[in-house]
């Protein structure tokens, strides 16, 4: 795969929002076929061999979280709230939709060896592996997502857990007002 691809994808990481701008995250981006093999015996041994199929994809990122940081150390401590790890996510999910603009195809992996990519990649122990995402150009276009929840299911105007009905009859009176979404939501 193209470098300048990859770099773009970063680039778009790198403009990530991040708890206290501390921007926690390093990207390790495994692309030589040799490495990426030896890569896969370590990260996808054992009870992670399921995630092997992640090794086929040309380009393997490897995102670390840094965890030593003082809005880390505040954040878990006083809210209970690891924000190096939402930072992490968002950083990913920039990786994610600037390869899916590119024409790229991705997948997150979170179910990894991250001891052995901790020794494989000479991680500092500062440093965790959070996820992996795998990159490439999918055979086939897939047009569909997998279900997702209905949108009354997983949120809630005002307060937590409010039925639909009760929330459009009450507050909302417009009974129109999910008819703004999309009508092929996907739904499980
Ligand atoms: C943080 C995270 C970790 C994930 N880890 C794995 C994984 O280890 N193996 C895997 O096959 N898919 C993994 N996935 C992919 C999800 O299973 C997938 O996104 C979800 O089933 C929805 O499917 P869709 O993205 O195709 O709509 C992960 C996704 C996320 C966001």
């Amino acid at each position: 795969m193209e470098r300048q691809k990859i770099l773009t994808c970063i680039e778009a990481a790198r403009l990530a929002p991040s708890a206290e701008n501390i921007q926690p995250w390093r990207f390790v981006v495994i692309d030589d076929p040799h490495v990426k093999e030896e890569f896969r015996k370590a990260a996808f041994s054992g009870i992670y061999s399921p995630s092997r199929f992640a090794a086929k994809a040309p380009v393997i990122v490897v995102i670390l979280g840094k965890k030593d940081l003082l809005a880390n150390v505040i954040g878990r401590q006083i809210q209970g709230t690891a924000w190096y790890l939402i930072d992490i996510g968002i950083a990913g999910e920039h990786i994610v939709l600037q390869a899916q603009e590119l024409g790229l195809s991705t997948c997150w992996i979170g179910w990894f060896h991250a001891k052995k990519v901790r020794t494989f990649l000479h991680i500092p122990a500062t440093y965790k592996a959070i996820a992996l995402i795998a990159m490439g150009y999918s055979a086939e276009r897939p047009l569909s997502l997998q279900k997702r929840k209905p949108i009354e299911k997983i949120f809630s105007f005002n307060r937590f857990g409010r039925g639909e009905k009760e929330r459009v009859g009450t507050i909302h009176k417009k009974s129109s007002d999910l008819d703004c979404l999309p009508q092929k939501s996907i739904q499980a």
